[in-house]
This record gives structure tokens, C-alpha cells and sequence, in this order.
């Protein structure tokens, strides 16, 4: 896994907004993973500038979100739907048609699942995944003891969970007890891992996900298995790493052909 360590979340964020763009201007139809979060709303906030500024184009752009809570409605404000057009679908010129999130409410929750794979396939494939970590080594949503085989299903969330997402509750008792989530299979598919953490309490997880074993008890540590995973991260949650000199004497000697940064 490439590890790259930057002084602050704004420089780590202009990174990646930096690398999605470039697959954008790239890629005939670029297809982008995204996630929710407090992690990528910089992220968001700088492909808009570039959006506005320099031009960058979403239209050809197919995007599939990680999760969406079950029992939710996409207007629901603490939806990902709602986070998701809020924050940067309705500030760019992507195609309604071409987003998807999964339905939080579905009534055939397998059946649904199924046909998100398959429209991820028929997409060509997710060009990159953007990823939060949760304080409990998730991704996307797969909670410790997910299946590193798993695929876009049903999920119970942990309380943890539960309780680091009520910001975007008006109260914790409303924060839904399940979400669907594409799984981690599903997730090592695309063909770039983008993993960003920031600030101090994700530290330990990063560690873990990062130089710990490959585990279900930390699912974001199946990234290890990944070709080209990326943990871009700020000086705090890299705080608990133990190769941070090599991490950054390598990003310091990139190939420049390899360079994705
Ligand atoms: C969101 C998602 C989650 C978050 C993670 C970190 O779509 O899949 O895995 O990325 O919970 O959340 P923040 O960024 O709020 O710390």
C-alpha cells in the first residue's frame, strides 16, 4: 500500500481532488466511487472550485456511492442522498442519470444488491474508490467480521458507528441500526483504492489497517491485498505508524512514470 502522509487534511484533500481530476480529464467515462462523510467534504468542496473555475467537466462522469442507510428517504437530511447533492452532486453538472446511491428504500433488499453490482459491471468498473475509515477499521460499511468476500448487501451497524455518525442526526436515537453497503469485495474491484484519514481519532485504525495483519476485525486492512491502495493521510492520523520515514523518502522517490501524485 502506498502510504502518503501530508501536513494537513486541506493539502491531503487537494491531492485527491487532484487525482479524480485527472481520471476525469482522462477516461472517455470515468466511473468514481465516492463516500460519505466529515473525511471527503473538502474533497467535494475542491472538485466544485474546479468545476467552477477551470471547467472540469462532470458529464460524462458515473458515480457509485459506498452506502446508504436502510429505511431512509433521499431527502432524509441525514440520508447520504441528501449528503451526497447537497455537498456536490447539485454544485456540478453530473447527470442525474448517471449517479447512484443505493435505495435506502428498497423492498427487495437482495434483489436491489444484486443489480448494484451488476450496474457497477456494466459501468465498465469503479476507475477509484474514495474511502473514509471508520474509528472501527471500517470501509464503506463493512463492519468488523465482514466477509473480505463480500459484495453489496445488508449490514447491522455498530454502535460505535452509530454514534460517531449522529452529527448528522437531530439525536442518536435516530441514527438507523442498518445500511446497505458495498461490500469489501466489491471495494477491492476498483481499480485505485483511495483510503483518506484525518486527524488523531484515526490513528489506531490506520495503523491497524495499515501495517496490522489482514483481519475482518479491521476491514479496511483487506486494502493490504489491494495493487494499487492508497492511504492518503494528515500528520495526526499517521501519528501511530511505525515506517512514516519510509512512507515519505518513498513518495519522495516516486518512478516519475508511476507517479500518480
Ligand atoms: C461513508 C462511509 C464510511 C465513512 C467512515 C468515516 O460513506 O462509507 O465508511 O467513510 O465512517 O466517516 P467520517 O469521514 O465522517 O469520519
Amino acid at each position: 500500500m502506498q502510504v502518503i502522509i501530508q501536513p494537513d487534511s486541506e493539502q491531503a484533500s487537494l491531492l485527491a481532488a487532484q487525482l479524480i481530476a485527472k481520471i476525469i480529464r482522462e477516461k472517455e467515462k470515468p466511473v468514481i466511487g465516492l463516500a460519505t462523510g466529515n473525511t471527503p467534504l473538502l474533497l467535494y468542496q475542491l472538485l466544485v472550485k474546479m468545476h467552477r473555475e477551470e471547467g472540469l467537466d462532470f458529464s460524462r462522469v458515473i458515480s457509485f456511492n459506498l452506502d446508504e442507510y436502510l429505511g431512509l428517504p433521499p431527502e432524509h437530511p441525514g440520508s447520504f442522498h441528501h449528503f451526497m447533492w447537497k455537498n456536490l452532486f447539485s454544485q456540478v453538472n453530473i447527470k442525474p442519470e448517471n449517479v447512484h446511491i443505493p435505495d435506502g428504500l428498497t423492498r427487495n433488499i437482495e434483489a436491489h444488491c444484486q443489480q448494484y453490482e451488476e450496474e457497477i459491471k456494466a459501468a465498465g468498473g469503479l476507475d477509484i474508490q474514495v474511502l473514509g475509515l471508520g474509528t472501527d477499521g471500517h470501509i464503506g460499511f463493512n463492519e468488523p467480521s465482514s466477509s473480505l468476500s463480500s459484495r453489496t448487501r445488508i449490514i447491522t451497524l455498530f454502535d460505535q458507528t452509530r454514534k460517531d455518525n449522529a452529527i448528522f442526526f437531530e439525536s442518536e436515537d435516530q441514527v438507523p441500526y442498518h445500511a446497505i453497503t458495498m461490500g469489501i469485495r466489491t471495494i477491492l474491484e476498483a481499480r485505485i483504492c483511495l483510503l483518506m484519514a484525518f486527524g488523531e481519532k484515526k490513528a489506531r485504525a490506520i495503523s491497524l489497517a495499515v501495517e496490522g495483519p489482514v483481519t475482518t476485525m479491521v476491514p479496511a486492512s483487506a486494502l493490504q491485498f489491494h495493487p494499487k491502495a492508497i492511504s492518503l493521510l494528515d500528520k495526526e492520523a499517521a501519528s501511530e505508524l511505525r515506517l512514516t520515514d519510509y512512507y515519505q523518502w518513498a513518495y519522495e522517490h516516486q518512478l516519475p512514470e508511476w507517479r500518480e501524485f
